[in-house]
Parts: structure tokens; sequence; C-alpha cells
């Protein structure tokens, strides 16, 4: 029977790598916001695996929050509109918020929420995420904490997904290209 493993040309990042950039990221998170409280907001659905990593190597106190966002024309010419799917719960004045993100492509997602994030008038935000691939950058964004810096590939698991599947991979793969050209 055929398995999500034989859709996988490669193993990018191992379920030891990822470990050890999860506690790379916690640690610097864990330094900065000593003697502070986090108000972390999880971009669903692909950030939610890496969030529930990062969380449990956290030492401060965390407030879980989540948006689910989508960018219009993703894929082809993007507009650079993001539509907010799922809002936060919570407001966030005068929190100390961390925007967590599985990846960076062309940024828009993550420029238009921290300018949405910034109008709701918390006391600082910073922005993290596991992958960042910046050879697809169209906008600016100043990443805070960064995992890995990753080539222009098609990658899946540990929360990335290509047509709803592969999130639930435990390491993070790149694509048999004949698998999204078919
Ligand atoms: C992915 C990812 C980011 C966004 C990054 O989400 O989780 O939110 O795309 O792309 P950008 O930098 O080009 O804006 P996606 O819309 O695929 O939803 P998902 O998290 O539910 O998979």
């Amino acid at each position: 029977m055929k398995t999500m493993k034989d859709d996988i040309q490669s193993v990018l990042y191992t379920e030891e790598q990822l470990r050890e950039g999860v506690k790379r990221i916690a640690a610097e998170i864990n330094r900065d916001y000593a003697g502070k409280e986090i108000y972390a907001i999880g971009i669903l659905k692909g950030a939610i695996i890496f969030y529930a990593d990062l969380v449990r190597e956290i030492n401060v106190p965390v407030s879980f929050d989540f948006m689910a966002a989508s960018s219009y024309g993703k894929g082809s010419t993007s507009s650079g509109a993001v539509k907010i799917l799922k809002d936060l719960d919570f407001s966030i004045e005068g929190k100390h918020v961390i925007i967590i993100e599985d990846i960076v492509d062309s940024g828009l997602t993550l420029s238009y929420l921290l300018k949405n994030m910034e109008s709701r008038h918390p006391a600082s935000v910073k922005l993290c995420t596991l992958l960042n691939k910046p050879e697809r950058r169209e906008v600016d964004v100043k990443i805070d904490y960064v995992g890995f810096e990753v080539p222009n590939e098609f990658l899946v698991g540990y929360g990335l997904d290509y047509d709803s599947k592969y999130r639930n991979l435990p390491y993070i793969g790149i694509l048999k290209p004949e698998v999204y050209t078919k």
C-alpha cells in the first residue's frame, strides 16, 4: 500500500534537527522575555505543531491564542490582501505578543498580521517562524526568531501541507514534483 513517505523525495529536517531548532529558538525567547509574560499567537493551521513544541520549551508564562488568515490570489499574482478567517479571542492591548508561523514565503501574511496586531496597541510584537524562504519574498518583513533558512522547494510535514495532507509527518520533507504537477 502507498504511504505518505512514498511521496517524499528527501528529508530536509529530521525530528532530531527540528527538536534542536525549536530548543534554540526557545532559548533566545527565554532570554529576551525573562521576567515577562508572553501572548503567543499561532497562525493556523500550519504553525500548530511548531507552536505546541515551542511553548513547552518556554519557561515564562505563555497565554495561548490563534488566528487563521488566508491571502487572496495565493499561487498566482498576489494582491497582498489577507483575509482573517478566525480572529483572536482576547484583546492584546498592553501584552507582549509573539506571532508564531511555520513558514514565511512571500511575507504577505506576516506583514499584514504585523500591521493588524500593531493597530491593537500591544506592549510589543515580535515575529517567530520555524522556516524562512527568502527566495520567495515579495515584501520586506523583519523576523525576530527563525529556525531554519530553507531552499525554494515544496516542503511538507511538521504542520506544512499539500492539498491538506502531510501535516502529520513528524519531519520536514521535500515533496516529489510528480505529486503536485499531475
Ligand atoms: C502558509 C503559512 C503562512 C503563509 C506564508 O499558510 O502558514 O501563514 O502561508 O506565506 P506568505 O509568506 O506567502 O504569506 P497557508 O495559507 O498555506 O495556510 P495553512 O497554515 O493552513 O497551511
